[in-house]
């Protein structure tokens, strides 16, 4: 048996070779069966000519349509008209398991596609968004391996709140209320005492009422927490990851990038380092474009966009009003109406890939933060703890793989970078 994409090559011409996989398309004319096969690698042209193969086996290959799963035999021959250059001329062919009528046809309605998620997730597209996040991922991986940080695995059910407490799901947990992770950051923070340098990817899930094309309730997570690191530091490891993980796509990926119809060539250059821009200077840039903002606004997708609209690479935005984010992140002794943090906003329009800050390490004006916030400390003794028994300087960040994903991959929404995209409307299939 050999891979599709292998069986599209000269090496193979004249060679008599096995395919395994599912029809794509199909016609015939005049006793002969053209079937464009596919598998996880490639569609190849099929021929089946009667008189070639078996009687009955022509026959099943006239009846076989799109899905249906079929083995074939045959000589491989170079042939341009195909796609790819090359057909399979079958010998044999056999039929495993015929298909219905295929309830997808060319033009369906997004909702349509939705609800036959299960099996639209067979498009070629959606394979190779699969596979570009895939390869993401896995650069990720290796980008922490090589540079000494350890994968741990923190809880998904939890007690805490580290982002938004209105996005949080909450389940009945025996007899009490426990949440849905929204963020492991807490526990990967409890980890660096050991470990100093860790990451973790984790589902997360934050209950987002509105829809909008890049929220979804449940995401992939990927987030690092390090000792002795300050917010310049952390920057430093967020351009270094994304790059690892853009250039990993772009030398794995080509072809898939090339069916999405993003130009690898353009994520080449996502190379370090980043440009930063201070909030203050986003606030300037987004008042000279014409939006009503002043200092204290918040940096939507509309803002974000603006902001990343004419650029090729990504960009920080450094230094947020506190009062726009959540308690954990580490005063700016520089302005102290900011804290010490970043968002990483990706080109072309796209936006927030990835969220960080410095710490805070002063107990103090954590509790000062969680009361002001109605939090009830109970919760956070853990937490607190950790500033008590040998506290450090540390920062993270968080970074969203199906964000990333819409990116590299130019998607119009956020649902086409994950199989079964979670939404408030939506929990089938
Ligand atoms: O900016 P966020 O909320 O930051 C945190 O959760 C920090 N505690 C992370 C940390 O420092 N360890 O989320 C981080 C990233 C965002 O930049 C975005 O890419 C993604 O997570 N994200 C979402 N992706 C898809 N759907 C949603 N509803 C998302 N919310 C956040
Ligand atoms: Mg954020």
């Amino acid at each position: 048996m050999v891979a599709i994409k292998d069986a599209l090559s000269k090496d193979h011409v004249g060679k008599k070779v096995q395919v395994k996989g599912w029809i794509y398309r199909t016609r015939s004319s005049g006793g002969i069966v053209f079937a464009v096969l596919r598998d996880s690698t490639g569609i190849i042209q099929v021929t089946v000519k009667k008189g070639n193969v078996p009687d009955a086996e022509f026959e099943n290959a006239t009846k076989s349509g799109i899905e249906s799963s079929v083995i074939i035999e045959g000589e491989v021959a170079e042939d341009k008209r195909a796609p790819g250059g090359f057909e399979i001329r079958a010998s044999k062919f056999q039929l495993v398991g015929i298909a219905e009528a295929f309830p997808i046809t060319e033009y369906q309605s997004t909702e349509l596609l939705l609800d036959l998620r299960h099996l639209w997730i067979r498009s070629r597209e959606q394979t190779a968004v699969a596979k570009v996040k895939a390869a993401l991922v896995r650069g990720g991986r290796e980008w922490f391996h090589d540079n000494g940080y350890v994968e741990v695995n923190p809880p998904i059910v939890t007690g805490v709140c580290p982002e938004d407490s209105t996005t949080l799901f909450q389940m009945k947990y025996f007899d009490r209320i426990a949440y849905l992770s929204q963020s492991a950051q807490f526990y990967l923070e409890s980890l660096i005492f050991s470990l100093e340098k860790v990451y973790a990817i984790t589902p997360s899930f934050r209950a987002e009422k509105s829809r909008t094309p890049r929220h979804l309730a449940e995401f992939w997570h990927m987030e690092m927490e390090a000792a002795w690191l300050d917010n310049d530091e952390n920057m430093k490891v967020q351009e270094g990851l994304v790059s690892a993980m853009v250039q990993n796509v772009v030398a794995e990926c080509s072809e898939e990038l090339r069916l999405l119809k993003r130009d690898p060539a353009s994520l080449k250059k996502m190379e370090p380092p980043f440009d930063r821009m201070k909030y203050d200077e986003a606030m300037e840039y987004l008042q000279k474009k014409g939006h009503d903002v002043s200092w204290g606004s918040d940096l939507g997708a509309v803002e974000e966009r603006t902001l990343t609209v004419d650029r090729d690479t990504p960009v920080f935005i450094v230094n947020y009003p506190k009062e726009l984010k959540p308690f954990y992140m580490k005063e700016n002794p520089e302005d102290k109406r900011t804290y010490k943090n970043s968002d990483l906003l990706a080109p072309e329009g796209f936006g927030e890939i990835i969220g960080g800050s410095e710490r805070e390490t002063d107990n103090n004006l954590i509790i000062e933060r969680l009361r002001e916030k109605g939090e009830s400390l109970d919760n956070y003794q853990w937490y607190l703890d950790l500033r008590k028994y040998g506290s450090v300087p540390h920062s993270g960040f968080g970074l969203g793989i199906e964000r990333i994903v819409t990116w590299v991959c130019k998607l119009e929404h956020i649902r086409d970078a994950i199989p079964y995209p979670r939404t408030v409307a939506r929990v089938y299939p």
